[in-house]
């Protein structure tokens, strides 16, 4: 299979229509088989029940070439679950978690000559989704749902790759407890917009968002968690009901504690205590890890010790190791690695 023609190392993290989307309907109560399509646009009802009242929810996860020239994902069965849980919060049907990883692996097969080669830097970002089709008024779920998952090959999320980025801790909260923040639903995402414009405008990469009632703990930023390394070389990541559990976070403390050896802690981490971490950085599938080099609070600067040029000693085999795991170069736990093709 010949790749496209794309300049691989330098994609953004951007959209790009590819040639096949995967797209089952829900009607009557019951998932229709689904199917791979070529047209990229949706045609709804102007009163879909997405558009009134934002029922709609999403995943994220990436396809890679290994070394040996396969293509793999990492852990969808993971992702089928959160999904199953997103859609539960949100009255919406779930489609079946053997079935999602079915149509994840029908739509990077159709789309192989989009994955980026080995060694290029980019992945095959994949985003499965639902929302709500049929019109609706009054405030109740829907009774139709589209499910699609598309792809496009993006570089990384943040400019610069691995370079530390510098953040700040917002005003805004991003979820409630007991609301939503631990799924993936669109309107967590939504009402992140205005903070994460005004963080850019600021000149900061991203927000740290703080538990919402009480401003202490850290909870996570718009689109990735936390991981901390302590002085001591232990791996903190925050604990809390209303952040999304990301699947990355959860592999690397995985590979911290079993593979690498170190101490894990999950647990409350409050904001005074950042100063004294070691190395900081945000973690999730668009993500990978990314080193944070400083965190601005209000006029007070926290610079993380591992500075401004890298990513800290402990961050960078962290990262390597994950990615050895899910490039095929590291062995990691059975199932972890999903081959789609070759
Ligand atoms: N937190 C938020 C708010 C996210 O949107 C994401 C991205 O999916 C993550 C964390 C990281 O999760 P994962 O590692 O499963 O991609
Ligand atoms: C991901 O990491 O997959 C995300 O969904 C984060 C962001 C792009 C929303």
């Amino acid at each position: 299979m010949e790749k496209k023609n794309i300049d691989w190392a330098n994609l953004g993290f951007g959209y790009m229509p590819t040639d096949y989307r995967f797209v089952a309907h829900y009607k009557n109560g019951a998932w229709d088989e689904g199917e791979l399509t070529t047209e990229s646009n949706v045609t709804i009802n102007e009163c879909a029940g997405v558009f009134q009242y934002a029922q709609t929810c999403f995943e994220g996860l990436k396809a890679y070439t290994t070394e040996d020239g396969k293509i793999v994902c990492f852990r969808p069965d993971l992702n089928a679950a959160r999904m199953a849980d997103s859609c539960r919060r949100l009255e919406m049907p779930v489609f079946p978690e053997d079935k999602f990883v079915e149509a994840v692996i029908k739509t990077v097969k159709a789309n192989a000559a989009w994955v980026p080669p080995f060694g290029s830097g980019a992945t095959l970002y994949i985003r499965p989704y639902m929302f709500g089709s049929n019109a609706v008024i009054g405030v109740k779920p829907a009774e139709e749902y589209e499910f699609r998952i598309l792809v496009t090959p993006v570089g990384p999320y943040f400019k610069g790759g691995a370079k530390p980025i510098v953040i700040r801790v917002t005003d805004f909260d991003r979820a409630a407890p007991h609301g939503t923040g631990h799924i993936k639903a669109g309107l967590n995402y939504a009402m992140s917009l205005h903070a994460i414009v005004d963080a850019h405008k600021e000149g900061y990469a991203e927000n740290m968002y703080l538990d919402a009632a009480t401003r202490t703990y850290v909870e996570e930023t718009g689109g990735a968690n936390f991981i901390f390394i302590t002085k001591d070389g232990k791996l903190v990541t925050p604990k809390s009901d209303s952040i999304l559990p990301s699947i990355t976070r959860r592999s690397l403390c995985y590979v911290a504690k079993e593979m690498l050896g170190m101490e894990v802690e999950e647990r409350k981490v409050p904001l005074t205590e950042v100063s004294e971490f070691a190395e900081a950085g945000l973690c999730g599938t668009a993500a990978v890890i990314s080193p944070i080099g400083r965190i601005d609070d209000h006029g007070k600067t926290i610079n993380i010790p591992a500075g401004m040029d890298e990513m800290g000693p402990v961050t960078k085999k962290l990262y390597e190791t994950l990615v050895g795991i899910q490039q095929g170069k590291i062995a990691g736990p059975e199932g972890w690695v999903k081959v789609i093709e070759g």
